[in-house]
């Protein structure tokens, strides 16, 4: 027995200092800690970030960029991996058409009917552009911009306006490796980078300083080179360009492209000038909470991985719920079940408001193209047709998202509320103009349940609306040049 083993009872003023004593060595020794956690993570990110086989920034072969960063050309390497779906996404392709045959009839007379499927891993980027059933010899080169390293390599050596005016065939052997290190990397340092022009020069339009971007927002934005809403500006030129000069909402776009009078097709069912909306993944992200809390697309898609001891940036960019643990559990303290509950509850219901949206959008198309088959004139339709062209444009600002709602839920439900209030209003609006014409039967719509039905129902409209287009085309060529056909003919 010692004498310590009785301790004096301690003074209250005593126990009070030691209280405050013991918590200040407390936070002093977690200050530290996060100290060295961040020094560590320096020197760790400064001894790894010697380019010991230097590579040139136009360097594409992302296995010379690998020889330096083994793990993150390993982790890069892996989106090849198709291994799971999750209940919308997932590293597996799959069809959207069959999945959702609403979508066939919204752009009946597009490509996009044709074949339309969900996004795959970075490392497909390449085969998936070559294989689309929307590719044809129009193609333009311009759609090779979002897909390869060898794209910067290419405007380098050819120059960017020329590299947009060629056809994507001109560039078929030129272009082989997959979304990689350049497209993101300064070779150099390592830091990161905007390799695309046409982001650059929409946030110039925007009035931002490019000087002043932190390395937070550059985490999303080297994901805003490709992830957003775009088109090819100018038959010939078709260069990239973003419709962000108002800003990058539904509303800022509806104002631009009113502005430029720009449209992607003519709907085959309502006649409709129609402008099909891309990914504008990172603008719908920007209205969300996250986006507003600091919390960028690397955050959520490539978060941190320990290996050996090492910590370094994980590159097989996948969806989060196959990796909940590294990328939601470091911010937020609910398990994984709750996690995936909470993000399935956000994408359930925005899935329902989104069908009704194209259930309004689907009828309004077939009442005025029943109006116009029954004599209604182009005048008398060009309201309503305004109308369904801009509901659908809204619609498709939030449909074609990727993530089913979640990276910006209120947003999403705002957007395609407007939607399904502007078909609304439409919709009454056709209805006067039939019932004026005397036809009071409601327009009966057909079966498009499935991909394949959906697909044969708009068969019959998408071959007349061709034959128009093709007698509209020939009219026009035999006006422009009326002696030149008969010689030409004479020749042969
Ligand atoms: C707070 C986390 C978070 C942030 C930040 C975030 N995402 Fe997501 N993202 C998700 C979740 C969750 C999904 C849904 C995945 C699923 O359904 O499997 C998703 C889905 C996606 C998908 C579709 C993946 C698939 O497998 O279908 C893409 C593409 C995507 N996000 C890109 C982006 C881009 C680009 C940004 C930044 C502009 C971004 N995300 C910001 C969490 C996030
Ligand atoms: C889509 C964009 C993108 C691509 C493609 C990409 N990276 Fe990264 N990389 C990032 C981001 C984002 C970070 C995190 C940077 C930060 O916040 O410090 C990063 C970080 C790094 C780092 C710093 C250390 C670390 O792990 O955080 C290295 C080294 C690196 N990447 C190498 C590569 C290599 C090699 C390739 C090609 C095989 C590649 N990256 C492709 C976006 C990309
Ligand atoms: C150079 C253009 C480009 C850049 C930069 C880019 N992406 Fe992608 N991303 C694509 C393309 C194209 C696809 C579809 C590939 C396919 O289906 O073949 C895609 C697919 C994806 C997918 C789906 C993969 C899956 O397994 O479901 C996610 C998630 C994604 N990107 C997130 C991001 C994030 C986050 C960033 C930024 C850190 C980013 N991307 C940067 C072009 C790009
Ligand atoms: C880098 C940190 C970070 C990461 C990673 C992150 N979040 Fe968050 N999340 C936040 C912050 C900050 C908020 C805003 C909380 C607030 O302001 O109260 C938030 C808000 C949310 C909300 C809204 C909460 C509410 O009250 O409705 C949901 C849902 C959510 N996050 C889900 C996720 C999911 C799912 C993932 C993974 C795919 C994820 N988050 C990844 C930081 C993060």
């Amino acid at each position: 027995m010692t004498k310590n083993e009785s301790p004096k009872p301690r003074s209250g003023a005593a126990t009070g200092w030691m209280v405050l004593i013991g918590s200040a060595v407390g936070v002093f020794a977690l200050g530290l800690l996060a100290t060295t956690i961040m020094e560590r993570r320096t020197e760790e990110a400064l001894g790894r970030l010697t380019v010991t086989n230097p590579v040139d920034q136009f360097e594409s072969d992302n296995a010379k960029w690998g020889d330096n960063f083994p793990r993150q050309y390993d982790s890069w390497k892996a989106t090849e991996q198709m291994v799971a779906s999750t209940k919308y996404g997932g590293s597996k392709e799959s069809d959207h058409l069959a999945s959702n045959p609403n979508l066939v009839m919204l752009f009946a007379g597009y490509p996009f009917a044709k074949d339309y499927n969900s996004p795959r891993g970075h490392r497909y980027a390449v085969e998936d552009v070559k294989n689309t059933g929307r590719r044809s010899d129009k193609t333009p080169a311009t759609c090779w911009t979002c897909k390869s390293p060898d794209v910067p390599r290419v405007m380098n050596r050819d120059g960017v306006d020329e590299y947009y005016a060629h056809k994507f065939d001109h560039y078929l052997e030129d272009i082989n490796h997959s979304i990689g290190c350049a497209d993101c990397h300064d070779s150099k340092t390592m830091k990161l980078q905007i390799s695309r022009p046409a982001l650059k020069e929409a946030l110039v339009a925007q009035g931002k300083d490019l000087a002043k971007i932190t390395h937070q927002e550059m985490r999303s934005l080297v994901c805003a080179q490709c992830h957003v809403e775009y088109y090819f500006k100018g038959k010939k030129e078709q260069k990239l360009t973003f419709p962000w000069d108002y800003g990058t909402t539904a509303e800022a776009m509806e104002k631009y492209y009113e502005e430029s009078g720009h449209t992607d097709w003519t709907h085959a069912i309502s006649g409709a000038k129609m402008v099909k909306m891309q990914h504008p993944d990172y603008e719908m992200y920007m209205e969300g909470i996250h986006a507003a809390r600091g919390v960028s697309c690397a955050d959520c898609h490539m978060p941190y991985k320990t290996e050996g001891g090492v910590k370094f940036t994980d590159h097989q960019i996948q969806s989060p719920l196959l990796n909940v643990a590294n990328s939601c559990q470091v911010c937020h303290r609910w398990d994984e079940k709750q996690v995936k509950d909470r993000i399935f509850g956000m994408q359930d219901k925005h899935k329902e408001v989104m069908h009704r949206a194209e259930k309004s959008l689907i009828a309004l198309h077939f009442e005025i193209g029943d109006a116009a088959s029954k004599g209604a004139t182009d005048a008398q339709l060009e309201q309503v047709r305004k109308q369904v062209s801009l509901a659908q444009m809204y619609w498709d600002y939030v449909s074609a998202n990727n993530g089913m709602g979640f990276h910006a839920p209120q947003e999403s439900a705002r957007v395609l509320a407007k939607a399904n209030d502007i078909a609304m209003e439409a919709r009454l609006a056709v209805q006067q103009i039939r019932m004026g014409m005397g036809l009071t039967a409601a327009v009966v719509l057909p079966d498009f349940s499935t991909k394949e039905k959906a697909q044969s129902t708009i068969k019959p409209y998408v071959d007349a609306a061709a034959a128009k287009a093709k007698a509209a085309e020939a009219k026009k060529t035999a006006e422009a040049q009326p002696a030149a056909q008969p010689k030409e003919v004479a020749r042969r």
